[in-house]
């Protein structure tokens, strides 16, 4: 077998492990080595590795029918877009199924041109996907830098400067697109409050408010959505990542009058919502309600809250549910990131600063308690 750089390109940097297998929360790599996935494949495999109920729903699936296009139905696809209805509480929800996040952004950039309107409100550090128009609304210069130029029309706001939204957002604002939690920025949680200040403005000027859902829609925060915690429904969802249960699923979710802008042959991909990623989401949401899994997503977010800031050399642990940033006195993050992967877990580090962990909803307090320790153990090195 070759290299990793003799056949792929550079983009990811070479990778230092190799994963051939995983269960639960745990994986293994190609010495036989086990360590426990903190990160679940970035914020992704909401039921772990090789859940039962998963790999049952794919085979059924895989054996039934695998793809057919977006030219007939499936009742999964059906059932599917009914429970994101349900979910969203809202019976006016239509849904628009992709394969990814950044397609899920790009559907409701181009819904929003729908409008008649062609100005885009987004905020700084934001992160929205990596093609040109989810990148265009992502407020991170060094992402964008190379690639210019992009979408015009794109203002970012301050990320949770409410005072910032009257000036910002207008009657030439066709949406404003903002995460709950800025994942990718290092998990950071704007103030009580911006989610509705947000909504309010958008009603306001006839803007449309979408709020990106990638990282932390499908329970990651406690609620399925983000936003919830606000009491607030949007104009526009974006969801994929956990919506697949580990299979690649995105979604867009109008609400309202966002519901009806795309019409027949507006928009389109060949693989979206495809029966057998339909058929894992399904799986993966019939799971988390019938084993209240939410309700442990919570309580785990807490004590890993809790208990993470008490640790010496942690100078702030933020997040809700399993999204959870952990900031370092030191710059030192990647070099703890490492530590803990000779430790046997698996985290990343957004920032030089900063730790993220966001494992599979399936956590155990066990997990959590192992997982503090080693932090512990691994910045008491530093001292
Ligand atoms: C908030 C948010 N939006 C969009 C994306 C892009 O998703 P994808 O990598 O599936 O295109 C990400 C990925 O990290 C994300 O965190």
């Amino acid at each position: 077998m070759k290299n990793w750089d003799e056949v792929f390109m550079a983009n990811y940097g070479t990778p230092t492990l190799t994963l051939v297998s995983g269960r639960g929360n745990k994986v293994q790599d190609t010495k036989g080595m086990e360590y426990l996935d903190f990160l679940g494949g970035i914020a992704t495999n909401i039921l772990g590795h090789a859940h039962p109920i998963i790999i049952d729903a794919v085979t059924k699936q895989l054996h039934q029918l695998t793809h057919i296009s977006n030219f007939y139905a499936h009742p999964q696809g059906l059932l599917l877009a009914e429970e994101l209805q349900d979910l969203v509480g809202d019976q006016s929800a239509r849904t628009f199924f992709c394969n990814s996040g950044a397609e899920a952004n790009e559907a409701a950039l181009k819904i929003s041109r729908l409008t008649g309107r062609t100005r885009v409100v987004a905020f700084t550090n934001s992160f929205h996907g990596r093609t040109m128009g989810a990148l265009s609304m992502t407020g991170q210069e060094s992402k964008r830098a190379p690639f210019k130029p992009l979408i015009p029309r794109v203002t970012f706001l301050p990320f949770g400067d409410v005072a910032a939204l009257k000036r910002g957002i207008n009657k030439r604002t066709s949406m404003v697109i903002v995460e709950p939690i800025q994942g990718e920025a290092g998990v950071i949680v704007p103030p009580k409050g911006f989610l509705a200040a947000i909504r309010e403005r958008c009603y306001q000027t006839g803007a449309l408010m979408t709020v990106d859902e990638v990282q932390t829609g499908m329970g990651r925060t406690g609620n399925w959505f983000g936003y919830q915690s606000e009491g607030i429904t949007p104009d526009l969802i974006t969801l994929a990542k956990g919506l697949g249960g580990g299979l690649p699923l995105g979604a867009t979710i109008g609400i309202g009058k966002a519901a009806a802008l795309l019409q027949a042959g507006s928009h389109g991909t060949t693989f979206g919502g495809s029966p057998t990623s339909v058929a894992a989401a399904l799986a993966a949401i019939t799971t988390i309600k019938s084993e209240k899994i939410l309700d442990q997503v919570k309580a785990l977010g807490n004590s890993l809250v809790d208990q993470g800031s008490k640790i010496p050399g942690v100078k702030e642990v933020r997040g809700a549910g399993l999204l959870i940033g952990i900031e370092l006195f030191s710059e030192n993050a990647k070099l703890i990131q490492k530590r803990l992967e000779e430790e046997r877990i698996l985290v990343n580090a957004p920032k030089p600063n900063t730790l993220r962990i966001a494992p599979a909803l399936i956590t155990s307090p066990a997990d959590v308690e192992f997982f503090l320790s080693k932090l512990a153990l691994v910045l008491s090195e530093q001292r």
